[in-house]
């Protein structure tokens, strides 16, 4: 497989990543952090340690695309969070944002449980695949339309564990 982004250059973004968003929010403010599963993992948990301890975090999961590599536009609901949102700065933490359907419908459900603020952290995005409109404010990468594996993402449940990003060539 060709390595789109190596290790080392996704652990110094996502670094820059986490102090941007602890500079966007006041000293005062926690951050709550929405991981989606199961791609986000990766991302969520190096993002973490690159901020200071004003953080809680939580998990939910939503599947979109099944064993294939396209976007059915179908999102199921698996795994709700534990915890209420109410008044809370929350950061939606996603793998990727490609056609924009799973994240349109993650905000729209997040947000009408009252949050204070609701943001949303991408480590990747393949703009040219967008069929809706959706706010992202952090971003990793922009990268071309390719399906891509590794440090979170799968193909078929396969490949997550590795610690870079590569294109899986079908
Ligand atoms: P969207 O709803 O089309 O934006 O798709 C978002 C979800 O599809 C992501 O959270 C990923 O789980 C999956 N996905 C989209 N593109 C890729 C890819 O290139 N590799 C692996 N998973 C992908």
């Amino acid at each position: 497989m060709n390595i789109l982004l190596d290790a080392a250059t996704i652990q110094s973004r996502v670094k820059e990543l986490a102090q941007e968003i602890e500079r966007d929010y006041p000293a005062s403010e926690e951050i709550h952090l929405v991981c989606v599963l199961k791609g986000g993992f990766m991302f969520m948990s190096d993002l973490i340690r690159g901020m200071s301890t004003r953080v809680s975090m939580d998990f939910i999961a939503v599947s979109s695309y099944g064993a294939g590599t396209k976007s059915s536009g179908e999102v199921r609901f698996q795994k709700d969070l534990d915890t209420s949102l109410e008044n809370r700065n929350v950061i939606v933490v996603e793998d990727i944002v490609d056609t924009g359907l799973t994240l349109k419908y993650l905000q729209e459900i997040l947000r009408s449980r009252a949050p204070k603020t609701l943001r949303t952290a991408c480590l990747l995005s393949k703009p040219s695949r967008r069929k809706v409109e959706v706010p992202v404010d952090y971003i990793g990468f922009t990268i071309e339309d390719r399906f891509v594996v590794g440090y979170g993402l799968d193909y078929a449940e396969k490949y997550r564990n590795l610690p870079h990003i590569a294109i899986l060539q079908e």
